[in-house]
């Protein structure tokens, strides 16, 4: 159960997804949103604007998941990894399908940049079952288990090679907290604060209830970003998460 005490590592664990278009309305966002601690750039940010993105998170003093499920030959992944340390990322994804010697490749890479840039490593977080797919569009890619059975068996894979932590819906929270490690990192997307639409998430949770399943961050977007105030929406979600404690 979560504590009272524990309120302001709670709001630590909020990462809001910067999903923007470009430079100026991500600038909007972290403007708006003081309190936040950890901003998420994914794909479509850092396609427009590059890593520029990543610098200019940093530039107003809050960390950095970046999130591009990073997935090729290991060569490739490790210099990815190599150059996002060098940008400082707190934490970044990739997928645990890019197998054990992708993974340990860029955990090894990740190890060395960290020490020669003198900086903490960042948390390596593995992605396994993408949640838009289902049991049939997985078997179409040759993927024959039911996607519980993948999930764990990727995630345990991703724990095997390094990798510090899963990135997963929160209906999968209880079972890898029941069959893996205690101390692997749990982040998970899927969030709604119950004021909030569901929009095309599906599975979701509370806020609370993600937290108090065993989830170490809860990455939550548009029910923020999308507010008529963002500031607004964070205060309110950060009362909901007060009040279920
Ligand atoms: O706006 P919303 O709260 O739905 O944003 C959730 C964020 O988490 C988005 O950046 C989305 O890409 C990401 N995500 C997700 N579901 C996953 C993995 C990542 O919604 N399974």
């Amino acid at each position: 159960m979560i504590k009272k005490a524990d309120l302001k590592e709670i709001r630590e664990k909020i990462i809001i997804a910067l999903d923007v278009k470009n430079r100026v309305e991500a600038k909007n966002i972290l403007e708006s949103l003081p309190e936040t601690r950890i901003f998420k750039v994914g794909l479509e940010l850092f396609t427009a604007e590059g890593p520029d993105m990543i610098d200019l998170v940093r530039s107003y003093g809050r960390q950095i998941f970046l999130d591009l499920k990073l997935h090729d030959i290991p060569n490739t992944v490790a210099g990815a990894v190599r150059a996002a340390i060098r940008h400082e990322v707190s934490m970044l994804t990739l997928h645990a399908s890019g197998g054990r010697e992708m993974m340990m490749r860029a955990v090894e890479a990740a190890r060395e940049e960290a020490e020669k840039a003198g900086i903490k490593l960042p948390l390596l977080l593995g992605v396994t079952v993408l949640t838009s797919l289902k049991d049939k569009d997985m078997e179409e890619t040759g993927v024959k288990s039911e996607s519980r059975a993948q999930v764990l068996r990727l995630a345990r894979l991703a724990l095997e090679s390094g990798l510090m932590g899963i990135v997963c819906s929160p209906q999968e929270i209880e079972l890898l907290r029941r069959e893996l490690s205690a101390n692997l990192k749990i982040v998970t997307p899927g969030i709604r604060p119950v004021w909030a639409e569901a929009q095309d998430q599906k599975r979701i949770m509370t806020p609370a209830e993600a937290l108090n399943k065993g989830s170490d961050y809860l990455v939550i977007g548009r029910p923020i970003t999308q507010a008529a105030s963002p500031a607004e929406a964070f205060a309110r979600l950060v009362k909901e998460l007060e009040a279920a404690i």
